[in-house]
This record gives C-alpha cells, structure tokens and sequence, in this order.
C-alpha cells in the first residue's frame, strides 16, 4: 500500500516572523521563501497582510516569485482582513487564504465577549466569504487545544459545510499532552460528518515542550498537515520545529509521503538563525551544534564498537557537509567518515571502526590537529593520500614600514621543503612562502595559480572560538577549493590554501 500523502505548511515568515526582534526585510523573506520552496515544502505561509504594509507586500513579493509551492495569508475573521489577503494572493499560482476565530471559552468569553453561537455563525461568515476570492480555505480554530471537543466538532462540521478544505486544529498555548491532542484529533476524524473529504491540520505551541509530540500524535490520529518553522522559531516557546518533524518520518520510516527534502535542513536552519539573530540552542534536536557530537567517554566507546548504539542519524542525511565539521574528539564516526570522504578518500565501514578508534585517541591527546594528522591516520589504508601538509608555520606581523614575514616547512611526498616570504598582510606572506615552496608543473606557464576567493568564518567547536578558513585557486581554467579549521585563523588559511593545492595535484 502506498504511503498518505502528509502536507508541510511552513509558518516560519509569519508565525516565526511574529516574534520581537525577528522582522525580516522584504528581500530575505523573499529568499528565505525560496529556500524553502526549493526544500519541498508545500504551503509557505507568507504574512498577515492585515497587520501592516510590510506583511502585505511580502505576502506580494512572495506571491510573485514562488510558484512551486502554494502560498498562503493569514486573515481575522472578517470581511476587511479578507479582502487583503485576497489582494495580496492576487499574484500567486498556488494560493490559499487562512481564515479564523478562537473558539475556547477563554477567547470567546474573554476576548470576544460573546456567545459560541455567535462565533459559530462568524466562523461560517468568514470562510463563505474567503470562498469568494480563492478555493483553498483553511480554517483555524484559535485555542483548540482547550476547546470543548463536542463544541469543536459542531465549529469543524459547519466550516467544511461553508467550503473550508482545511482545519487547522492549533493548539495556541501549548497546554496539550501529546495523549489529549490525539485524543481530540481522532473525536474529530470520528464525530465530524465530511472530515474525511478536507484536511485536518496540527498547529501546535511548545510552551511546555510538547509541540512535535502533540504534532506526531495528531498525525497518528488523522491529520494529514502539520504546520511547522524552522528551528522551531515562533511566539513565546516557539512552534512545532520542521526539521523534527521530518526528521522523525524519515528515521522511523512512519507510512506518510512528505516531500521536503531533509538535505537542505542545515542550510535552512543557518539561515533562519543568521537572518533572525536567533541563535539554535546547541543541545536543539537535528540542529543544534552539538547533535551530533558524542561527548561521553561511554558514548564513544559505544560508538567505536557499533556506530548505532548512539548515532540515528547520519548528519550527511541534514547537509552537514564534512566541510562543516569541525572535528573534535566528540565527532561521531559519521563525521569523521563523511570529513575523510571530502579528501577523497572513501573508507568502508569495515575499516572506519579501526579508524575511529585511533582518530579518538588522535584527538584526545592533541588539543589541536590537523586535516593532515587525521589523513595520517588512513595512511597505511590509502595510498591516495595528500601529497603536500604543512609541516610548521611561523608568522611574524607588523605595522607598515615592518612587513609581515612568514617561514614555513612543508612536507611533499616526505621531503621536508622550507621556505620564507614577506607579504602585504600575514596571510598573504604565508601564501607566497607556500607558492615559492610548492612550484607546480605549470606554475610557470599561463597555467599559474591564483587565489580567487578567500573567507574566514567564526564557529564554535566545544567552548573555542575555531576559524573556518575557505579559499578557491584558479589553475590551468580549473578551479580548485580548499577548507581548513583551526583556532589560529593564519593556520587555517595555510591549511585550506595547501588543501586546494593538494586537489591540482591528484
Ligand atoms: O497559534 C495559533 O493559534 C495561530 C493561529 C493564528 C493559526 O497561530
Ligand atoms: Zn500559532
């Protein structure tokens, strides 16, 4: 039997938007709405044209420039907030208008000062009224989490009676076990005449943790949508988070057909937290900076006798490049698997225990290592090995007239090659020592080598501060890249520079 389809609505631009300090210009909610298109999502909730000229031509600009996936706008219940949207969705090629009331006794006594009947009747009123511009209605039922089920079921029966073809059971403040969230889920699928013609959708707040819990159990019990943010970004303790959502499907191979594409959560999530000034916790499931660290001495030892006594997830899997590993005694063996892949060097799972073992013991005893040192380590396994490694490195700076000289030894094949350079700036006198100490075959023809881009970037690893050094060499039409990590940042641009050399060389 094939799987059910299960729908990804992603809320990060307007729920995720909602909180302080996270406003997104128009263009990086543009291209964070084409990230996430390109992921796989299937509705991109882009604004709340209503609450002010900015949501509105986001709403706008998105419409125009996504087309794969359905794009969505969040509305009161009322004709105003409606006719917005409505203009704002104008553009779109997929579109959907998300209109809604609370329904618990706490927003209809407290907030609205009225009556369930009369919020019934409204809640009918605005889905008639969004049918008139657009056919994909959702209807969200505020605070459905504390809502009444029997009164629930009657608001849920009469909106698909107006033309909703989603619910949206949001669970507002998070409250929910994960038991009652499903529980009211299935009273639904089970009480509501027509349910089974639209699609119910999860909508849950992790105000006490539970928001992928509440949203996994309302799956299992019917829904068919879920919406979710990256990173789990949203009011108060955020939503449901994407990557978590995705991540349990996939891992538990659960019977539902998604469509998003997990090898882009990593770099969605760094955007999200770069473009919100929203840092990921570090322990975050899937995300976080250390989720895929091992850092207990049983761990290791659990994992250097079989990788799945602690690994569940191969970080590959996200789009953690081994670029963007840095390694640490804590690395799992997928890490150090996927780091020795990017040099080229495949290692089978047979060799990778043995491997793993000596690079722990590489990394315990030395606080600093290199790529060269781990490579070592494949040494008698490998015969493609890199050819050249920075053997030693010392780098004296100044202020103009002194100019920065470096001396360096680097090993070839081996040999020891020792060379010193001055240049306008410590990493520039180290790249020349590095040229008059690695001539290669056309170097001295038109094929010459030349740094062509060259970026450092900060990241943690453990409690230090380590430079991730990037830099690209055009050789003979080619061009070659090289990384490299270290907490000295001229190392790891030497290293990075020696590693694209390493790469001409193959
Ligand atoms: O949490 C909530 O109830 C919402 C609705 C507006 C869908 O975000
Ligand atoms: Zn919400």
């Amino acid at each position: 039997m094939s799987n059910e389809r299960l729908f990804i609505f992603d809320t990060t631009l307007r729920d995720g938007e909602q909180v302080p300090g996270c406003q997104l210009s128009l263009g990086k909610k543009v291209k964070l709405a084409k990230k996430l298109a390109a992921m796989g999502v299937d509705v991109i909730e882009a604004g709340f044209p209503a609450s002010g000229q900015e949501d509105f031509d986001s709403v706008v600009a998105i419409s125009k420039e996504v087309s794969k996936a359905r794009v969505c706008a969040l509305t009161r219940a009322n004709e105003k907030d409606i006719d917005l949207a409505a203009r704002a969705l104008e553009y779109a090629t997929y579109k959907r208008i998300h209109t809604g009331i609370g329904t618990s006794d706490y927003h209809i006594q407290g907030k609205f000062r009225s009556t369930r009947e009369d919020i019934l009747e409204r809640a009918i009123g605005c889905v008639k009224y969004a049918k008139r511009y657009v056919e994909d209605i959702e209807f969200y039922a505020e605070d459905a989490g504390r809502t009444d089920n029997d009164y629930l079921a009657r608001v849920v029966e009469a909106v698909i009676k107006a033309g909703a073809t989603v619910v949206n059971i949001p669970d507002t403040t998070g409250y929910c076990l994960p038991e009652e969230y499903g529980a009211k889920i299935r009273y639904l699928m089970e009480n509501v005449s027509g349910i089974h013609n639209i699609i119910i959708s999860t909508h849950c707040h992790n105000d006490l943790g539970l928001a992928t819990a509440n949203t996994l159990q309302g799956v299992l019990n019917g829904a068919r949508q879920v919406e979710v943010t990256i990173n789990g970004i949203g009011e108060r303790a955020g939503n449901t988070s994407l990557e978590e959502v995705v991540m349990i499907i996939n891992s538990h191979k659960l019977p539902y057909q998604i469509d998003v594409k997990p090898i882009y959560i990593h770099d969605l999530s760094n955007t999200v937290s770069s473009m919100m000034n929203m840092p990921v916790q570090a322990n975050k499931a899937i995300v976080g900076r250390n989720a895929f660290a091992h850092s207990s001495g049983i761990h290791q030892d659990g994992v250097i006798k079989e990788r799945s006594t602690y690994e569940i997830i191969n970080p590959e899997d996200v789009g953690i490049d081994s670029n963007m590993i840095i390694l640490s005694a804590r690395s799992g063996r997928a890490a150090l698997k996927a780091h020795l892949k990017s040099f080229g060097v495949d290692i089978d799972n047979g060799k990778l225990d043995d491997v793993y073992k000596r690079f722990v013991e590489l990394a315990e005893k030395n606080k600093y290592f290199s790529n060269a040192d781990v490579l070592k380590l494949v040494r008698k396994d490998y015969k493609k090995m890199q050819r050249y490694s920075l053997e030693y490195m010392q780098v004296t700076s100044g202020k103009e007239p002194i100019r920065p000289v470096a001396s360096i030894g680097v090993m070839d094949n081996g040999n020891l090659i020792e060379s010193s350079a001055s240049g306008s700036g410590p990493v520039d006198a180290v790249i020349r020592a590095i040229n008059s100490a690695i001539i290669l075959k056309k170097d001295n023809d038109a094929g010459r080598k030349t740094l062509t881009t060259f970026s450092i970037t900060a990241v943690e690893s453990g409690s230090e501060v380590v430079g991730k050094a990037h830099i690209t060499i055009s050789y003979d039409k080619n061009i070659y890249h090289g990384h490299a990590a270290h907490t000295d940042i001229i190392v790891a641009s030497a290293e990075a520079y020696i590693d694209a050399i390493n790469k001409i060389a193959e």
